[in-house]
């Protein structure tokens, strides 16, 4: 993929609604020689979202969104993109499901992190459903995003093991610590194609 000219990185916005340990280790990651991004914006739609000190500790501009009315939030959201030239869009633990205009407008430019191995467990609870199911894998996923949920292109997975002594939480815990590299792999992978 290949989205700006010259030497400077990507501009990128990273969506979260929770605690934004996925946008820590990216904003790690952006500050690497060998990431083709930078971290210029935080978005959310959770004016509580812990995730959101982390736009103060790393100096980076966040925007608070209200999805009341999601067609006003998306053109709020946009309109923030065109702003600040934002080039590429992760969404890391973002909890609303953006429009299919919306998608259009960053067609190719929308990644996403879930926590399973999609194709399977689409949607919420996925650690739950995946032990539920007797699954001997869980694990996360790295994907384009496209106008149906969790849906797009992979880009890179990592599995791991469910063990018997698995519950939700423990599950969880592995899953995210795997998604923490993931997602900086997955990005890598999108720039080199
Ligand atoms: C992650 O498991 C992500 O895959 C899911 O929500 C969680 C967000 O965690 N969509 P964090 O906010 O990045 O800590």
């Amino acid at each position: 993929m290949v989205l700006s000219t010259g030497t400077n990185k990507v501009k990128t916005a990273v969506f979260i609604s929770g605690t934004g340990s996925n946008l820590k280790s990216l904003i790690k990651f952006s500050k690497l020689k060998k990431s083709p991004i930078s971290i210029n914006l935080i978005i959310t739609n959770n004016k509580l979202a812990t995730g959101l000190k982390f736009g103060a500790i790393f100096k980076i501009q966040k925007k608070i969104i209200n999805f009341k009315d999601k067609d006003i939030a998306e053109k709020k959201i946009l309109n923030e993109l065109k702003k600040n030239k934002i080039e590429l869009i992760c969404l890391a633990g973002f909890m609303k499901i953006l429009s299919k205009n919306f998608i259009k407008n960053f067609k190719g430019k929308i990644l996403n992190i879930h926590p399973s191995l999609l194709p399977k467990h689409k949607g919420l609870n996925t650690h739950q459903r995946a032990i539920e199911n007797k699954d001997k894998f869980a694990g996360c996923t790295v994907h384009f995003v496209n106008s149906k949920l969790d849906s797009g292109k992979i880009i890179l997975q990592k599995k791991v093991r469910i063990l018997k002594k698995d519950n939700n939480n423990s599950l969880a815990k592995k899953v995210l610590a795997e998604e923490h590299k993931l997602f900086p792999k997955a990005i890598l992978k999108v720039f080199s194609l």
